[in-house]
Parts: structure tokens; C-alpha cells; sequence
């Protein structure tokens, strides 16, 4: 025997108010007006009932149905509403609180010294290209005028690969970027104007000024008629360029044997305009680079006649010229990876 109209009616409307989401509606719509709920349960026995009976209680049955049915329309808005306030409070804007910034990353000082010193040149009309870490002897060395047993080969600390001793090709992790000189002109014909940056590597026990990996900045221009001006020319451009307008620059002889004739640039000392510091060691001068005239015998390796063409090339470090411009006292920072350091950039 099914329950009583009014009792099921009466618990279910309870029961309706004790629930907070939609998806439990459902499961109460099914328990009490579902293909076996309780109140459709009652509106089957009706037809086993004698008429009288049967109308009385199909009517207060189909009467309990549709309070049901609109109890649990209403019981739906009110719900959709809560969670509607509750889902817009919970994901509400405080447009006071201040953003959360993004941690970004930036290009290491070497990176942007690199960069800055190839821009010099880029706007005089070089071009920039780049070359092997791992170098053959013939290019580091052989062909820039610097023979096997030739004592010139003490100026650079060489890390082997393979070394002279156990190779009829000997390789190499380049000790400058002078190789690329050769590189070039063997591919290009004059005119040639080219700035090289790139990692080059000594065997060197590490101090304030001295890394084992360290990038240099190569330059070369061969051209007809190109001469010892144009090489002062544009090297003082660039050091206007980057140490700032009005600054002096001073060449002296040096010896390199892939120039000739060779000489180191130095720039007046911008700490104390001169008059002598720690900076320039009391001389007022600062060395920034290398350079010289082009070598006939580096020409002649090439396939370049020495008496057509002529040429210069001067190569810097940038981590030095970096170190002089923001005042860093030992190289090693370069590569400690100290974010207190490198954040400073
Ligand atoms: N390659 C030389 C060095 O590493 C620098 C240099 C380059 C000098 C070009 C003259 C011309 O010391």
C-alpha cells in the first residue's frame, strides 16, 4: 500500500528545501515524480480503485504532482541565483591589487656588448658572420702567417683537440677570431668588410683579467687602395661611438705576424680624463684592441694579390671593453653566473 497523498507531498516539499544544487534536484525530481517515484507509485493504483475512490485520490494526487512540479521550478531559480551570486563573488576583480609581474628575462653583458660593438660597425657598412669554435691549425694559425715551431704561436695558449704532435691535420678550440679573416676572403672577393664575433678559448690559468673562454670581436675591410687611414678612420668612429664623443685615441706599434704593420689602439682614459688612475695604471691611456695592416702572405694564402689589394684588421674583447665601460674588476663575473651580477645589466 503507497504511502498517504499528503505525506509524500509534505515530505518531499521538505525535503526540497534542504537542497543547494541543481544537480541534487534531479535526483529528488526522479524519487518523487520519476517512472517509480512515490507520488507516480499512487497514480498507479488508481485503477484497481472503485470509481469514487479513484477520482477522490487521482485528484489530490495529480493536485500533490503539479505542487511538486512548480515547488521544484521555484526551488531551481532560487538555487541558479545562489550559485550565480556566489560564483561572480568568488571570481571578482579587486582592481587595487597590484599585478603580479612576470619575471622576464634579459641578454647576459657579454651578449649586449657583443651586440652594441657590431652595431658600431654594422652602421660604417660591415657585415656581420660568424665562424667554428673548434678550428683546424691551418686556419688559427698556418695561414695567418704563423708557421709551426714559430715562437709568435707563445702568444696563444692553445686547448687541442688533436694536437701537432699526433696529427698531420691538427685541430683545435680557436685562441682568437683571427681564423675567420682567412675564412672570408677564401669564399669572397674583394671588396670585404666583415665584423666577427664569437667564443674563442685559451689554456690559461684564470685571474682578475684573464678567462679560459672569452669572446672576441674580429674586423676586416680589404679593399683596392685601402690603407693605414682608413684603418685610424674608423676606428676612431667607433670608439667615439662607444666610449663618447671627443674621446682620444692613440696607435702604437705591436707585433701580430698576420699584420703587418701591426699596432694596439688605445683610448684616453675616460675615469680620469688623463691625469693618471688605477683604472689606466697611472698612464692615461687604456689598450682596447689589436689591429693592423693585412698581412701579403695572409693575402697570398688566399688567392688576394698583395700588389691589387690591401687591407686591415683589428680584433678587441668585448668582455674588456665591457669591463672599462661599467667599471667590473674581474672578468670571471662574465661566466660565474651570479644573477646578482648579471641582473645589474
Ligand atoms: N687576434 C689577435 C689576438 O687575439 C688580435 C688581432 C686581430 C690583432 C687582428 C691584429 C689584427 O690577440
Amino acid at each position: 500500500m503507497p504511502d498517504d497523498v499528503e505525506t509524500i507531498k509534505n515530505e518531499a516539499l521538505k525535503e526540497l528545501e534542504s537542497i543547494g544544487e541543481v544537480k541534487r534536484l534531479d535526483e529528488w525530481r526522479v524519487a518523487y515524480l520519476g517512472r517509480s517515484g512515490r507520488l507516480t507509485a499512487v497514480l498507479r493504483t488508481l485503477g484497481a480503485l472503485p470509481l469514487e475512490e479513484r477520482r477522490a485520490l487521482g485528484q489530490r494526487a495529480n493536485e500533490a504532482k503539479t505542487a511538486l512540479e512548480e515547488a521544484l521550478a521555484q526551488r531551481e531559480g532560487v538555487i541558479r541565483e545562489q550559485e550565480m551570486a556566489q560564483s561572480v563573488a568568488a571570481g571578482r576583480i579587486d582592481v587595487t591589487l597590484p599585478g603580479r609581474s612576470a619575471p622576464l628575462g634579459r641578454l647576459h653583458p657579454s651578449t649586449q656588448m657583443v651586440r652594441e660593438i657590431c652595431d658600431a660597425f654594422v652602421t660604417m657598412g660591415f657585415q656581420v658572420v660568424e665562424g667554428p669554435e673548434v678550428e683546424w691549425d691551418y686556419y688559427n694559425f698556418e695561414a695567418l702567417n704563423i708557421p709551426k715551431d714559430h715562437p709568435a704561436r707563445d702568444m696563444w695558449d692553445t686547448l687541442w683537440i688533436t694536437p701537432p704532435s699526433e696529427s698531420e691535420r691538427p685541430m683545435l678550440l680557436r685562441t682568437h677570431t683571427s681564423p675567420m679573416q682567412v675564412r672570408v676572403m677564401e669564399k669572397t672577393r674583394p671588396p670585404v668588410r666583415v665584423v666577427v664575433p664569437g667564443k674563442c678559448y685559451r689554456y690559461e690559468a684564470t685571474d682578475a683579467t684573464h678567462e679560459s673562454q672569452f669572446y672576441q670581436i674580429e674586423g676586416l675591410a680589404v679593399d683596392e687602395n685601402i690603407t693605414f687611414a682608413d684603418l685610424k678612420g674608423t676606428l676612431y668612429q667607433f670608439a667615439q661611438r662607444i666610449f663618447g664623443q671627443g674621446r682620444k685615441v692613440r696607435f702604437r706599434c705591436d707585433y701580430f705576424p698576420f699584420v703587418e704593420p701591426g699596432v694596439d689602439m688605445s683610448i684616453d682614459c675616460f675615469f680620469c680624463e688623463g691625469s693618471g688612475c688605477r683604472i689606466c695604471k697611472d698612464s692615461g691611456w687604456i689598450e682596447i684592441m689589436g689591429a693592423g695592416m693585412v698581412h701579403p702572405n695572409v693575402l697570398r694564402k688566399v688567392g688576394y694579390d698583395p700588389e691589387v689589394y690591401t687591407g686591415f684588421a683589428f680584433g678587441m674583447g668585448p668582455e674588456r671593453i665591457a669591463m672599462l665601460k661599467y667599471g667590473i674588476d674581474d672578468i670571471r663575473l662574465f661566466y660565474a653566473n651570479d644573477l646578482r651580477f648579471l641582473r645589474q645589466f
